[in-house]
């Protein structure tokens, strides 16, 4: 889960290294570095922490060079330090590396006995001796084809040459790699983003291929070395979305961006002359299909969830949702007529992707939710949702959340539809109640006084619970999870039901608890369970909808409405002061709310 750039220019590339890897923070920030090709000999710079320190570092020794590689790291192997930082250099090669390499512990071994000194805990330092090793005997391509056969596991790689001026190598396994097309300079990147400042012509390397780039040609190969060749795919540009604007945080914005991104993406999909559901070339006749599988990582494994309730109440296929990296080493059971759903916001996540290949593999029918269309889960998948969202950067996710329940509910409404589950009146009043959602969202945003009031009692207390039944249940998981990454207090989301079963044991006099109870079928019965809770002691925030009937309940301490909408629609609805909640704890505790601790925006790791 780190971020590799490479350029090589005619000019010198120091600072659109340091560009480049600002934007690539997403993936990983505890430490970053560069090195270049200056003069014949190799010179890094590198540190423990972010870009702004690594470029404070290089005004200091102003590096220069015309090609060159820089990386920004999310610890694996060996802890975050200036040691540890990539690139790992000796003094004929330099390497950038994404992903794991299974077997470094061996290789180091055999390594070590032939003389090798590591300086490093990690395991891409074994690539760079091993490289140095090839290149006494062979040439470069075959030194690549070499160590591509001895490495395991998945990895992403950018390496330099002291011996190749213009050069640089990128060699996939597993983690993404894309290269731009620029003018007299070429480049490299763990993802078209990083390259996006530069150039809008990328190509994507498929699994088990490496490329030569110079600044005038980029040549592609497959593992044994035979050349492939390669479409150049023109990106959509909307740089726009890449700034904070006014806000203070990207987080806040994404959140208060979600009217209109649901405005968006209803448009993309709503027909509102014909009022249908516009899904074309959807491979499959719904007849083909009698269960459906959705899999996905922490949000988007949520926003499976809740999938799994609106697909069980509307259609007649059997639902389940799987944790992909659960799902991947699992023995599973493929099913011919069933539909395997992935979602990843950014089309990237290690085991989504995982996920997808091995049904892939076994010739099943896969479909993504993403909203990243370039990804690799996106390119891969047999079909693909866009969930129109623009580009999320703050690494907790918000508006893609939303927008992945939006198109998972979309989905299902359509193959309901399709399958005559639900009449044509039914589908007719769920598209009308669809048609009123973003403005019903932006009166959710209103809660953010309430709520900036009351979150001194979560980030004080020794941890709170979110709690939910039915549709609520998978928001209550995301609730919790949202609170956990950003504010960094013990938070778990259970299903109302189920406390008096253990958990009724961690209510202490004062713990905050969070009870979404909208008025749905449900709603009597978490009413009841939050009784419970109340009466040992538990400091209640009801999140409910607005009615004329109070709510029967006593000592509730703090009440909060989202507006009336169908059933279905509500976890939208109580979403957004779950994200508010969360936004304003991290603020009061002065975290760092697009980048927090230990968290990456994409999990290219296992
Ligand atoms: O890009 P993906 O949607 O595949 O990412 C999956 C998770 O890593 C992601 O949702 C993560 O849980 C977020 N930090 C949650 O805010």
């Amino acid at each position: 889960m780190c971020g590799i750039v490479g350029i090589t220019s005619n000019k010198s590339v120091t600072s659109m290294i340091i560009n480049s890897l600002r934007k690539l923070e997403y993936r990983g920030y505890d430490s970053s570095g560069i090195a270049t090709l200056y003069n014949g000999s190799i010179n890094e710079v590198k540190c423990e922490g972010r870009v702004d320190t690594l470029e404070k570092n290089l005004n200091k020794t102003k590096l220069s060079g015309n090609v060159g590689i820089g990386h920004v790291r999310w610890a694996t192997h060996g802890i975050p330090s200036t040691l540890n930082a990539h690139p790992h250099s000796s003094e004929n090669v330099s390497v950038v590396h994404n992903g794991i390499i299974e077997n470094s512990t061996i290789l180091k071994k055999i390594l070590v006995k032939k003389g090798h000194v590591f300086k490093s805990q990690t395991d891409t330092e074994v690539i760079t001796h091993l490289i140095t090793e090839y290149l006494k005997k062979n040439d470069l391509k075959n030194s690549i084809i070499k160590i591509l056969q001895d490495l395991k596991g998945s990895f992403a790689l950018g390496i330099i040459f002291k011996d190749q001026p213009d050069v640089i190598v990128g060699a996939r396994r597993g983690s993404p790699l894309a290269v731009g097309y620029g003018p007299k300079e070429n480049y490299l990147g763990s993802d078209s983003y990083a390259l996006k400042s530069m150039t809008n012509k990328v190509s994507y390397l498929n699994d088990g291929e490496f490329c030569i780039i110079k600044k005038d040609n980029i040549d592609f190969f497959d593992e044994k070395g035979k050349k492939v060749n390669k479409k150049i795919l023109e990106l959509s540009s909307n740089e726009n979305n890449y700034d904070k604007g006014e806000y203070k945080h990207f987080m806040a914005k994404e959140i208060d961006e979600q009217p209109i991104t649901i405005k968006n993406c209803i448009n993309e999909y709503i027909d509102k002359i014909n009022n249908d559901i516009n899904i074309f070339n959807f491979p499959w006749k719904s007849d083909d299909i009698s269960s459906i599988v959705l899999i996905g990582c922490g949000t988007a494994y949520h926003s499976c969830l809740m999938a799994k309730y609106w697909f069980e109440q509307l259609t007649s296929l059997d639902v389940s949702v799987d944790i992909a990296s659960e799902f991947r080493y699992r023995k599973n059971r493929f099913k011919k007529d069933a539909l395997y759903v992935f979602v990843s916001q950014s089309g990237e996540t290690a085991d989504t992707y995982g996920a997808l290949d091995l049904c892939n593999k076994n010739n099943m029918k896969t479909c993504s939710v993403v909203n990243v269309v370039e990804s690799s889960i996106a390119r891969d998948s047999k079909f693909v949702l866009p969930i129109h969202c623009g580009p999320e950067i703050g690494v907790a996710s918000t508006k893609a959340f939303i927008g992945q329940m939006l198109v998972l509910y979309l989905l299902c409404i359509k193959i309901a539809k399709s399958r005559k589950d639900i009449s044509k009146d039914i589908f007719s009043e769920k598209i009308k109640s669809l048609k009123s959602l973003s403005g019903l969202i932006k009166e959710s945003l209103k809660t953010e006084n309430e709520i900036q009031s009351i979150c001194n009692s979560f980030i004080e207390a020794k941890g709170s619970m979110f709690l939910g039944r039915g549709y609520s249940f998978p928001i209550a998981l995301e609730g919790a999870l949202k609170l956990k990454e950003l504010a960094y207090v013990h938070a778990e989301g259970y299903p109302a039901g189920e406390m008096k079963h253990g958990p009724l044991a961690l209510i202490e006099d004062g713990m905050p608890v969070v009870v979404l109870a909208p008025r749905d079928k449900y709603y009597k019965k978490t009413i009841s369970n939050m009784q419970e809770v109340i009466a040992r002691g538990a400091k209640v925030l009801l999140i409910t909808n607005k009615s004329k009937d109070e709510v029967y309940s006593e000592n509730i301490w703090q009440t909060i409405e989202v507006e009336n909408t169908s059933e279905d629609l509500f976890p939208f609805l109580v979403t957004v002061p779950l994200q508010k909640l969360a936004y304003y704890s991290a603020l009061k505790k002065g975290y760092d709310i697009d980048k927090p601790r230990n968290l990456a925006k994409s999990v290219t790791v296992e």
